[in-house]
Parts: C-alpha cells; sequence; structure tokens
C-alpha cells in the first residue's frame, strides 16, 4: 500500500529528521501536557496512536504502562530496536481499525506530529479512539492547521496539503488532509475537546528567540498555528461502540 510504503521508506532515518531546536522546542511543549494528562489519567494505560519511532513512550516517565501502535511495521521495527523493554509494546496496526485493541482499555490515548492528519478516514480513527478510551479517560493528539499562517499563500478552501515540505525523501503526491478548529471539534464532540495552537511561527521563521513570541502568538491566535492540539475526555456516560 503506498500510504504504508511512504512511512516505511521514512522509518530509517526519521529520527535525524527532527533534530532541529525547533522540533526539540516542540517535543517539549508537547511532553509537558502529554505529562499532565498522564498524570490526570492516574498514571494508567497508554496508546499511543502512530507512534512512529516511539517519540511517546520517551515522554513518559519510567516503567510506563505503555503500548504503541503504528502502521508502518518499519516504524514499529525502529520503535522495538530503541527500546528493547518494550520491545512487546509496540505492534503494527491501522488507527481506522485498531485491531486487537480491547474497547474501554485505556486511560490515555497519545496520537503526536499529526497521525490523524495522515490517516485516510479521520472519522472512523476518532471512533477508535473513543472506543479504546476508558469512560473518563484523557487523550491528546496534533492534526495539521487548514488555516495555518504559512498557508495563507496556499489557499485556506484546500483540505488537503502534500507533502514536500521537509528535506527528506518525501513523495509530493502524498497527501495530508488539514482540518479547521471547528472541524475538530465536531470530530471529537464526544470528549467535549479543547483545541489550541501549536507554534504558530515555527516553520516560518526559524529562529530560535521568537519561541516565547511563538507560543504567545499561538495562546492569542491559535486559529494561524501550523498545527492544532486537541485534547479531551471520554465522558462517563459514553457507550462503547
Ligand atoms: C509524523 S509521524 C509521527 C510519529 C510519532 N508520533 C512522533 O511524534 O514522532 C506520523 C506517524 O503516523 C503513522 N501513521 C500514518 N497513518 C497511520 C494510520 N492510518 N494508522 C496508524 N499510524 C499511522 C506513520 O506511520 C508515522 O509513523
Amino acid at each position: 500500500m503506498k500510504h504504508v510504503s511512504y512511512w516505511d521508506r521514512l522509518a530509517a532515518s526519521y529520527d535525524d529528521l527532527y533534530k532541529d531546536r525547533w522540533s526539540w522546542l516542540e517535543d517539549e511543549h508537547l511532553a509537558k501536557r502529554v505529562r499532565r494528562l498522564y498524570a490526570e489519567a492516574g498514571e494508567g494505560s497508554v496508546l499511543d496512536i502512530g507512534c512512529g519511532t516511539g517519540l511517546g513512550l520517551e515522554m513518559l516517565p519510567e516503567g510506563a504502562n505503555y503500548y504503541g501502535v503504528d502502521v508502518s511495521p518499519r516504524m514499529i521495527a525502529v520503535a522495538k530496536a530503541k527500546h528493547p523493554a518494550y520491545r512487546h509494546h509496540f505492534q503494527a496496526s491501522d488507527m481506522v481499525h485498531l485491531k486487537g485493541v480491547p474497547s474501554d482499555s485505556f486511560d490515555l490515548v497519545i496520537s503526536l506530529h499529526g497521525p490523524l492528519s495522515y490517516c485516510r478516514d479521520p472519522w472512523r480513527a476518532s471512533i477508535e479512539i473513543a472506543r479504546v478510551l476508558r469512560p473518563g479517560g484523557r487523550f491528546i493528539l496534533t492534526a495539521m492547521n487548514r488555516t495555518a499562517l504559512w498557508r495563507l499563500r496556499n489557499g485556506w478552501q484546500y483540505k488537503h496539503v502534500f507533502m514536500s515540505s521537509r528535506g527528506d525523501d518525501s513523495d509530493p503526491s502524498m497527501k495530508a488532509e488539514v482540518f479547521t478548529r471547528s472541524e475538530l471539534k465536531k470530530l471529537f464532540d464526544w470528549a467535549d475537546p479543547s483545541v489550541s495552537g501549536l507554534s504558530m511561527l515555527g516553520r516560518v521563521c526559524e529562529f530560535w528567540p521568537l519561541w516565547p513570541a511563538d507560543r504567545l502568538a499561538c495562546l492569542l491566535a491559535p486559529g494561524l498555528a501550523y498545527g492544532h492540539i486537541v485534547t479531551g475526555r471520554k465522558r462517563h456516560e459514553q457507550a462503547s461502540t
């Protein structure tokens, strides 16, 4: 499948693509929120969807009850090699149909750096997240923003971007879905979601001193950030499908 082979191809060099300062700062920003939700979720079980090489695991305290799934078998192989103690906790699976993952089984679902934008059916993926979360369980995910500042010139009317922006071997014909805040709110309305911005200027001005201004801008104008951070909590009364 083209979609899977795209990520398979990136797996071996994936970590090297994000060794720049901005990526590090973004990861720190996300890690703080992940750890806060982990505490709120009683330090219980965590499912990392679209886990890639295991960044989500690296954000959690040692010994966390963590599982990671990803559609790319090669990403999974790299994650296992990097985290041998968790080698049995990583498995290849598509987020639109989390085969073998029981319902109501996780206290926290994380999905970092846009798997929702890359999967082919975000609606089904949101249903799967709701299904595998325990009632009261938390989630945090990021998705690409349709109204991002950097997309001004490209036109906000398009629902997709093509993946050729980084200096990797991206396939320019690979599509990623971009979302407005209200689309995400609708998608996750089962969780009373809160949607905030992820790094407004980061990809526009790769300039370290702007980081605090960048975060402030995200707070003031999250609608222009390049990504969204969506957090929420599965309602207690919600029945799993
Ligand atoms: C940009 S990477 C992020 C990886 C990791 N979460 C991180 O933050 O480093 C996107 C990941 O989503 C995975 N992915 C894409 N579509 C998916 C799907 N339908 N189901 C599960 N994973 C998917 C890719 O294989 C890739 O590892």
